[in-house]
């Protein structure tokens, strides 16, 4: 078969990465309960793997992928006149095609950033429709960490927004499909931004980041994950061969495989953005704090690139630097960018510019 050339796209672009291949040929022998049902051993080493690593006092369900966890997830929170308060530039918001809209029914009040995060005084206004029966109600404060723009929340940030939110008898749902990136710039553990700072229900992502699907709902208060599996089949994401979700996390979250994986995607966007940021052509447009880097470019030279190295354009609308026209685009970096492929990149940007 063919190889396609690594490019820049998402970090779902590539493939997965060998341990957990490994783990899902080692698991693929015999037969096993479906559905992770009864007291089935592949899915309850995983959960032990969770509970190292969030503490004990955790529900963990496993879902297919990114944005069911979010839907899932949100939606076993609140009733369709509840609403969710999230930037505008969450995939919650922007790419899930409206599913939080129809599984939910439930409003999304979004907050305009430049960053991607949001903080307590943005969220504020909307709470003058609390109590005030022609308004949704806010219910739940939604962030992604890693935000979509490449930022990252800090412990503080995400504290505060917590603690606003359960002063104002609201939840906070974290969107951590890129959460190893995350705790991995952070250089810090994954309880650190989640179960120590009041996150109620996260979206835990691996596919990103070296699996080959699979994503994981966590509620951090067992209460509210009453009745959760009845929700997850009626919701169509109760996997039948569960093992080959539960094994992949359990091998990810063996030995810092989530962290080397994240790690590498992390350190080459650092790098990449360095070489660009030489490029008198190119600006960086936004803090490079994981493993995205957000560039302005001549839109010319777009498609030029684009015949050889794939990426996405973040913003259509041109900006104008004297007279070019100037695009914004999103370049990813992933578990397996390598050196080489930022080398190469960076030489035909030279050579085109
Ligand atoms: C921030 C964020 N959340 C969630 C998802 C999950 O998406 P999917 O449903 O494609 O797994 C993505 C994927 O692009 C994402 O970037």
């Amino acid at each position: 078969m063919k190889a396609i050339k690594k490019g820049f796209a998402s970090d779902n672009w590539s493939g997965v990465c060998p341990e957990i291949m490994e783990a899902l040929a080692d698991i693929n022998k015999g037969h096993i309960f479906a559905y992770g049902e009864g007291e089935e051993e592949v899915s309850q080493t995983a959960f032990r793997k969770f509970e190292e690593h969030f503490g004990k006092d955790i529900k963990v369900f496993f879902v297919y992928n990114g944005t069911a966890a979010n839907v899932l997830g949100v939606g076993h929170l609140i009733n369709s006149y509840q609403a969710i308060v999230a930037a505008h530039s969450a995939h919650l918001n922007e790419d899930e095609c409206g599913a939080p809209e129809k599984f939910i029914g439930a409003k999304i009040l979004e907050i305009h950033t430049d960053n991607g995060k949001i903080v307590p005084e943005q969220v504020k206004p909307f709470l003058s429709s609390i109590g005030f029966q022609h308004h949704s109600q806010p219910k739940v404060i939604s962030i992604s960490q890693v935000t979509e723009m490449g930022t990252v929340y800090t412990k503080e940030e995400i504290k505060a927004l917590a603690d606003f939110a359960h002063e104002n008898n609201m939840y906070i749902h974290m969107d951590g499909a890129r959460i190893s990136n995350a705790v991995a710039a952070l250089n810090t553990d994954f309880r650190n931004i989640t179960t120590d700072v009041g996150v109620d229900v996260l979206s835990f992502g691996g596919t990103k980041n070296g699996l080959m699907f699979g994503e994981v709902v966590i509620f951090f208060n067992k209460k509210l994950a009453f009745d959760f599996e009845y929700a997850r089949k009626q919701g169509m994401q109760l996997h039948s061969k569960m093992r080959f979700i539960a094994s992949q996390f359990t091998q990810y979250l063996t030995d810092d495989l989530w962290r080397k994986n994240a790690e590498i995607a992390n350190n080459m966007a650092k790098k990449l953005a360095k070489k660009i940021s030489l490029i008198p052509e190119l600006s960086i447009s936004n803090k490079v704090e994981a493993n995205g880097v957000f560039v302005l470019m001549p839109s010319e030279l777009i498609p030029k690139l684009q015949k050889h190295y794939f990426f996405h354009v973040w913003k259509e609308s041109p900006v104008y630097e004297g007279n070019i026209p100037m695009k914004e685009v999103r370049l990813m970096c992933s578990w397996d960018t390598t050196k080489e492929d930022i080398d190469g990149f960076i030489d035909l940007i030279l050579e085109l510019v």
